[in-house]
């Protein structure tokens, strides 16, 4: 077994200024304000969670509840790194929230950022000639055609900016994400399946200079009739 030692964070006696990356950005699509309708008790949620590897089609108010419940920057607030730092439902290292969420909708090419402080969808024009080779590899993994891909990329110089040896918190950041969206979409009464593979060679391609790397995707999509373990 090969076991790759990630180092030890610690915070940097001195911060380093972060410039944070500057996306090519087209159409911006504005969410709805998430429902705030009767919603299953924690515990409950906690008992029920599955993985679910059937997935028919979403809609975008579903999208966009599963975005408001699980990905919304909730809080922010000035921080000496060159960006502000955030409270949302996943916690961060250092409040950092190092990890974005570009998304493909089934039957359109389009690759789409989510962002959290504006709740709203941005177009990646360039993205879906870069990623269309990992659509391809992801339904290698899971074929899936009417599931949501969700695909984790960091920005690992936020983190680094604040800690030393920090490319663990990257993916326990991951982590925790994965884990409050799983619980998310078990509660709306959705799809979820994570994937083990990166994204890798594709998710950093759309940054020069590794700016930008792939740490996970995820397949999203309403409760499929037909959906069984
Ligand atoms: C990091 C991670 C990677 C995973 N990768 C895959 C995957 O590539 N394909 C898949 O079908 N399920 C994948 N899963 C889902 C697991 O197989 C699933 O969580 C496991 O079977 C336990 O089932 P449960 O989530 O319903 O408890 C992944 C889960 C995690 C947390």
């Amino acid at each position: 077994m090969t076991w790759i030692d990630l180092g030890n964070p610690f915070p940097r006696e001195e911060w380093e200024q972060y410039d944070l990356f500057q996306w090519e950005t087209g159409q911006v699509q504005r969410l709805p304000v998430g429902s705030l309708g009767a919603s299953p008790a924690l515990f409950d949620v906690l008992q029920q969670r599955r993985t679910s590897r059937q997935f028919g089609p979403l809609g975008d108010a579903e999208l966009a509840d599963f975005f408001w419940h699980a990905c919304r920057s909730l809080e922010t607030w000035p921080s000496d790194l060159g960006f502000e730092l955030e409270h949302r439902s996943a916690p961060s290292a250092g409040a950092i929230h190092p990890i974005h969420l570009v998304i493909n909708r089934p039957g359109d090419a389009r690759w789409w950022l989510y962002e959290p402080r504006g709740h709203l969808l941005i177009e990646l024009p360039s993205a879906s000639g870069l990623l269309s080779g990992l659509l391809a590899h992801s339904r290698e993994v899971l074929d899936a055609p009417e599931a949501t891909e969700l695909l984790f990329l960091a920005e690992p110089g936020k983190t680094m900016s604040k800690y030393a040896d920090g490319c663990s918190l990257i993916w326990r950041d991951t982590g925790a994400l994965l884990g409050v969206m799983a619980l998310a979409a078990q509660g709306l009464g959705l799809s979820f399946c994570p994937l083990g593979i990166t994204g890798e060679p594709w998710a950093s391609s759309l940054a020069k200079q590794r700016q930008l790397v792939g740490v996970g995707l995820a397949l999203l999509g309403s409760a499929s009739p037909t959906a069984s373990r």
